[in-house]
């Protein structure tokens, strides 16, 4: 389940530059479908999150809650990128956010071991 939840925030984060990327070159109908595909993939993160989850308690409640507002904030860059807004705030909140998730998830007893 480690791999399955690992494989895919993986494949959301790479829809999610795609998208980026459509927008940019203003492909209206490939956009449209990337960014409804990358929504099944929030889900497919929380389903195999929540399966992860012992319960939501101390760090596991924190990892899960990073995890939804990563979804978030991916969703705050792509909205106000569309919109034509600045997302330069969305896009700091969105690394921070996701090097604290993949932090946390690394570090929680579960899964692959990275360092001590
Ligand atoms: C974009 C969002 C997310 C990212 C980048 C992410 C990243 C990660 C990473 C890197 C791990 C460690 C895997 C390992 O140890 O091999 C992990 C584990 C985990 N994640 Fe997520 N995650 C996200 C969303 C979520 C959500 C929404 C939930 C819960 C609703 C969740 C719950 C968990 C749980 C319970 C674990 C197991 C922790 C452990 O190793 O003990 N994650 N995640």
């Amino acid at each position: 389940m480690t791999h399955a939840h690992i494989t895919t925030w993986v494949i959301a984060l790479i829809l999610f530059f795609v998208a980026i990327s459509l927008h940019k070159k203003d492909n209206k109908r490939p956009y449209k479908i990337v960014t409804m595909i990358l929504r099944l993939f929030y889900v497919l993160i929380i389903v195999t999150g929540v399966m992860l989850l012992p319960g939501i308690t101390g760090s596991y409640g924190v990892k899960a809650l990073l995890g939804v507002l990563v979804i978030g904030f991916l969703e705050m860059v792509l909205g106000l990128t569309k919109k034509g807004k600045s997302a330069g705030f969305a896009w700091i909140l969105l690394i921070i956010g996701l090097i604290a998730v993949i932090y946390l998830g690394l570090s929680l007893p579960m899964g692959i071991y990275i360092g001590s």
